[in-house]
């Protein structure tokens, strides 16, 4: 994907929640020379906190319900495909999506589809990190982006930010502290990863 008119990456967030992750990468992207630019805004919930979010920074945003499709995953994913390609998107960032995603659209994707995952990987894939965290009484806990392949959180790591756990951290105060740095390392990681595509 070499792009010698330099122009930005086009990137989509896929969310499920409240996406204050999408808000950092979508403000970030916005910045002058910035190597991205988010284009899309999908969200697999129709109340999806961020879709607002997204619409008032003046970005496209889609909801595509994954209730209708029931268990056939790949039904749905094939609608989130014509939508990215619609909009001719390049990489998507995954900020807080909470579906499993089959092979259908993470083969498509491989090398172009990043994650946020809430733990310092490869400690505590899957959920309720914070809490296991504090259960094995960590002295750090963090967040890690990544690649994603089909094993869940299990792909290449492309950055890592870490906190303190102090000693009377709830699993709520923890994920709030790591909720900070991943708004700052979560933008960086994706600008870095971007770069290395458009230079290929
Ligand atoms: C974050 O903790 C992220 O690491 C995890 O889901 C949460 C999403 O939060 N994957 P938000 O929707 O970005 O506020």
């Amino acid at each position: 994907m070499t792009r010698p008119d330099g122009a930005a990456v086009r990137v989509a967030v896929m969310i499920s929640g409240a996406g204050s992750n999408m808000a950092a990468l979508i403000d970030a992207g916005k910045a002058a020379g910035a190597p991205y630019e988010v284009v899309l805004v999908l969200s697999n919930d129709p109340e999806a906190g961020g879709l607002a979010i997204a619409r008032a920074k003046g970005v496209a945003a889609v909801a595509i319900d994954h209730k209708p499709f029931g268990k056939d995953r790949a039904a749905h994913e094939a609608v989130v495909q014509s939508e990215l390609e619609a909009a001719g998107v390049e990489v998507i960032a995954l900020a807080g999506y909470m579906r499993l995603l089959t092979p259908f659209l993470v083969n498509r994707w491989e090398g172009r589809m990043l994650n946020i995952h809430p733990s310092l990987l490869p400690k505590y894939p899957g959920l309720d990190t914070h809490a296991r965290a504090i259960a094995a009484g960590d002295d750090q806990a963090g967040c890690s982006v990544h690649l994603v392949t089909e094993g869940v959180d299990e792909g290449p790591i492309l950055a890592q930010g870490r906190v303190p756990v102090l000693s009377d951290d709830t699993p709520q105060s923890l994920a709030q502290r790591v909720l900070q740095i991943e708004h700052d390392l979560y933008p960086r990681a994706l600008a870095d990863h971007c770069r290395r595509i458009r230079n290929l």
